[in-house]
């Protein structure tokens, strides 16, 4: 196995790095007028972590596939990091959006298309009852205070690595086991090791110790971790969550805003989960705005007894533009038209293909690396052990080894996800977008130890 030669790395860097430079002019000049108006020359903060030495101002985006300014085109495999599963601009999201936004676009009071959205939801997730968010952070963060209002319980408790979204409980990490604010965490409200505990994914005696004391509201935890890599979960790891939260009559949240990759109703309808309740957000809408969030009958009649109608305006559940009927419209047609079984039948086989085409490189070159995949979701990871928990996952990250990887890929027109080495697949990736990424991921192999 050939170790990655560090020295010939940084000189790769930094001629990939002056090819992404000299080639988008339009895109530096850009940058230069928006850092006079924009912190950090971007509209969000995460939008400075692509591993050029700017971004690519976007021209246009269609389907599986987007132009930057300079008149580069690049195979989208961040979709946005999920919000754009559906693939840019499906034409029909595009038509509700175009129907509804003549008719009016929020007027806190519910459309029919509300009611449509949350019969599908039903079906989908086998859950009853459903609310909507502006944002799967809300839709979390209204599953966590509803979760504590109904037990009584203040602790919530999530998986070591996790990412929910801007929750402020869960910015929690394990350092030599003992609870801390998460590297990086801004402006923390309190220490999180007063709201939250945190555990090992697939730990269940540490699971088991944790819920022990009565004193956990919620586990707030995606059905397999894709934040850091991916993590799967053990083959008993899921029957084991839901006994133990069960008999500690602690609520279970399942965030499928990422896992929902695995099917049209997510990890819990592919592997028969039975949350309390069910986040889902990002690709709901096409792109707009828009989340969702469920629970059982169970939590809906516990929730209704405890409804105070005078401050529910007030009892920090909800938002002035949550469930506007522009966000409804998008979900309506997202949900029936876009994000189909059929779609997911063309998109888990796709990224099937870019897996067997990342192995087939792995092996070529004998790196100590792997590749895994969640449904139309897959990704490498740069150690040859696949992780049984987000501690050994976030190890295997090589911060510079990930940025020569994704420039490589971004002057070659493919686009990963600018976080860790992700790629998902909409119902407009084809083979032909596939074959790309496996030519640039072997070619870049090949530089890298060749
Ligand atoms: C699993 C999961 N949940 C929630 C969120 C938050 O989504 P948003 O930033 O759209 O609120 C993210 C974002 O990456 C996520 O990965």
């Amino acid at each position: 196995m050939p170790a990655i030669d560090r020295a010939r790395l940084k000189s790769l860097m930094e001629r990939e790095q002056k090819r992404f430079v000299d080639e988008r002019p339009k895109s530096k000049a850009l940058f230069e007028r928006a850092g006079k108006s924009l912190l950090g020359g971007v509209p969000m903060n995460w939008m400075i972590k692509w591993a050029g030495a700017f971004p690519p101002f976007v021209r246009e985006a269609q389907g599986a596939h987007f132009y930057d300014v300079d008149g580069h085109r690049y195979v989208d495999f961040c979709l946005g990091d999920t919000g754009a599963m559906t693939g840019h601009s499906p034409s029909a999201t595009i038509k509700a959006i175009e129907e509804q936004i003549r008719r009016g676009i929020t007027l806190m009071l519910p459309s029919e298309d509300a009611v449509f959205v949350g019969e599908e939801l039903q079906q989908r997730f086998r859950l009853p009852y459903w609310q909507i968010a502006l944002t799967a952070t809300d839709a979390n963060r209204f599953s966590i205070r509803l979760a504590r209002h109904i037990t009584g319980r203040s602790k919530i408790l999530v998986f070591n690595w996790c990412y929910h979204g801007t929750v402020d409980e869960s910015f929690i990490s394990l350092k030599d086991g003992i609870a801390q604010a998460r590297r990086g965490n801004i402006g923390p409200p309190v220490d999180p090791s007063i709201t939250t505990k945190v555990v090992e994914f697939n730990d269940v005696p540490a699971l088991e110790q944790a819920l022990a004391g009565g004193d956990v509201a919620c586990v707030l935890a995606e059905p397999a971790l894709t934040n850091v890599g991916i993590v799967h979960p053990d083959p008993q790891f899921h029957a084991a969550l839901r006994e133990l939260t069960r008999k500690t009559s602690t609520l279970l949240i399942l965030d499928e805003t990422h896992t929902i990759c695995a099917g049209p109703g997510g990890y819990t309808r592919a592997e028969n989960l039975n949350p309390d309740f069910l986040v889902f957000g990002k690709p709901i809408a096409g792109g707009v705005p828009g989340a969702a969030y469920g629970f059982t009958a169970e939590i809906a009649d516990r929730i209704a007894k405890k409804q105070n109608l005078e401050d529910c305006d007030t009892g920090g559940i909800g938002g002035t533009l949550a469930g506007n009927a522009l966000s409804l419209a998008a979900m309506r047609a997202t949900l029936s038209k876009v994000l189909t079984q059929e779609a997911f039948g063309r998109m888990i086989p796709m990224a099937e293909r870019w897996t067997a085409g990342v192995e087939k490189t792995i092996a070529e070159f004998d790196v100590p690396w792997h590749v895994t995949r969640l449904g139309c979701r897959a990704e490498y990871l740069f150690s040859s052990e696949r992780p049984h928990n987000g501690t050994q996952a976030h190890d295997a990250m090589d911060y510079e080894l990930e940025r020569f990887m994704h420039l490589c890929a971004m002057n070659r027109g493919v686009l990963l996800t600018p976080f860790h080495n992700m790629a998902l697949m909409s119902p407009a990736t084809d083979k032909g977008d596939v074959d790309h990424h496996t030519r640039v991921f072997q070619e870049s192999v090949k530089e890298l130890v060749g």
